[in-house]
């Protein structure tokens, strides 16, 4: 490779337009899955302190959300419930009255042509805050099992298009695809949460949900962020399973973990850019401290790069009306 002074870096770097042809990656709101939080209430929005923009929303808000967020281009939603009553077993989960089901029948018959995922997890609706049955202080993984493959069938029944596992459960995918299969739902995608490590920055989306484990923490099943080939293992075993889809969670702090799984496997792989990477951002912002909408589209992009197909993101319409303006202009 040539060097100073034959080559000179800058000549690709002098003006927006072949700064443009020369650019690597492409960041579109096609990538974009926009979260919801959906809760039981009737016809309430309530803004989460600590997630400003994001809220907990009734059936009646969260579809006129979902519509707009189609309207701008996201192609898809995922839902998680805030139920009206916990329980140890998370019946709401399963229940085909259970406030995602409900959210579920009513975004796909209002909202034409929009994905809506479904987070399938027991923590949102068990009264101990745990992903799991829990048996003897400790989330017990088979019994679990039976569980999750039940709340896959009912998100199904209710008209779901992608269910999502996040648990973190050995063996999660294999029974949900089992039980999908044996319900006549063969055609239903999985995006299994594979590689999903015990995060502090899930804080803020603890609060949205009012799911922050009533005792212990989440460290026997979520992953140990000291490790990243044990990612790739994970997203392995799930893709042998049946995964449709792999996500690594959180996105800013794993960036090297979204290379390596997109390095290791031809499966679509998605990355999850948490509650707390959001709320730093907005934070920071509301201080002066950084420039918001440029550190959003500088996060965003640094997560394609990284090999991201897909991102869950708080930011996604705020990027899509960014992007937007940034090719109009
Ligand atoms: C678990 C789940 C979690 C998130 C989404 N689904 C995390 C957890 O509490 O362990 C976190 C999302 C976020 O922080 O944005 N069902």
């Amino acid at each position: 490779m040539a060097v100073y002074p034959i080559h000179r870096g800058r000549r690709i770097r002098s003006s927006k337009q072949v700064r443009s042809l020369v650019a690597e990656t492409r960041l579109d709101t096609g990538d974009f899955i926009y979260p919801l939080f959906i809760t039981h209430e009737r016809h309430v929005q309530k803004e989460i302190p600590s997630m400003p923009g994001c809220y907990q929303e009734s059936i009646d808000y969260a579809v006129a959300d979902a519509q707009e967020a189609k309207e701008i281009g996201i192609p898809a939603v995922i839902l998680f419930g805030i139920p009206k009553a916990k329980d140890a077993a998370g019946s709401d989960a399963s229940s085909e009255t259970g406030v995602v089901q409900e959210a579920i029948r009513e975004i796909k018959n209002k909202v034409k042509d929009i994905v809506v995922v479904a987070d399938l997890c027991m923590c949102e609706y068990t009264s101990h805050g745990h992903c799991g049955i829990v048996e003897g202080g400790e989330v017990d993984n088979d019994r679990t099992l039976e569980y999750l493959a039940r709340i896959a069938v009912a998100q199904a029944k209710a008209g779901v298009d992608i269910v999502a596992p996040s648990g973190m459960m050995d063996g999660m995918v294999q029974a949900i695809r089992n039980a999908l299969d044996k319900n006549g739902f063969v055609g239903m995608p999985i995006m299994s949460y594979s590689s999903k490590y015990a995060s502090s920055f899930y804080g803020p989306f603890r609060d949205a949900v009012e799911s922050s484990p009533q005792f212990g923490d989440r460290r026997s099943y979520q992953m140990d962020y000291r490790n990243a080939r044990e990612a790739v293992g994970e997203a392995m075993t799930d893709a042998e399973e049946g995964a449709d889809i792999v996500m690594v969670k959180p996105a800013l702090s794993y960036l090297d973990v979204i290379y390596r799984v997109r390095q290791a496997t031809n499966l679509p792989v998605a990355a999850y850019s948490v509650s707390g990477e959001y709320s730093m951002i907005k934070a920071a912002s509301r201080l002066g401290w950084l420039d918001e909408k440029s550190a959003m589209m500088e996060v965003l992009y640094s997560i394609k790069r990284a090999g991201a197909d897909m991102i869950v993101t708080y930011f996604a319409k705020q990027a899509a009306k960014e992007l937007r303006s940034m090719v109009a202009g």
